[in-house]
């Protein structure tokens, strides 16, 4: 008998901006049960690898409001989240898992305050501020196929990350 693993997190490829399912409208996740469990699993050792500080259920292909993201050390796992308030602004240099190599600077809200419910369907709220606050918007963007390019007034205002001093590696890593 063969040896296999099945629980054994994995690496899913992710998806590039072209690709129709980052344009569209996630669904609402109603069951709380492995088979998200693991998508959640995969989904932190997928961006842990890439590497990166969030990524949202499209960008590996499934259609779900599902997104995670690590910064400061902290993993915050989404499902069916909602900004549920915003406060002032913050122009920062934002990237990409999707779309590889490139920056730009994007207008977000400074503070955002989030509802969502956690693998187990329990609710909470969370308060982000500064990168956390960046991410938090731009995953739940995903979740509505969303971009951060779509914030640009043009293309133009894409930076090679190669190209750039300013960039640092936290920026560069993409959310
Ligand atoms: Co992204």
């Amino acid at each position: 008998m063969i040896a296999t693993m099945p629980d054994a997190m994995a690496i899913r490829p992710i998806l590039t901006a072209d690709q129709p399912i980052l344009r569209e409208r996630t669904k609402r996740v109603s069951s709380f049960d492995p088979s998200l469990h693991r998508l959640l699993d995969d989904m932190l050792e997928t961006m842990r690898d890439a590497p990166g500080v969030g990524l949202a259920a499209n960008q590996v292909g499934v259609p779900l409001q599902v997104a995670i993201i690590e910064v400061d050390n902290r993993i915050t796992e989404l499902v069916n989240p909602r900004i549920v308030r915003t406060g002032g602004e913050q122009l920062d240099w934002e990237g990409c898992l999707s779309i590889p190599g490139y920056v730009a600077e994007t207008g977000r809200f400074a503070k955002v305050t989030v509802k969502a419910r956690d693998r187990h369907g329990r609710e909470f709220r969370v308060k982000g501020e500064e990168l956390f606050a960046r991410a938090l918007q731009h995953e739940i963007d995903h979740l509505n196929g969303v971009l951060y390019i779509d914030h640009l007034e043009s293309l133009e205002e894409l930076v090679r990350v190669s190209e750039h001093d300013e960039v640092t590696e936290e920026t560069a890593a993409g959310i």
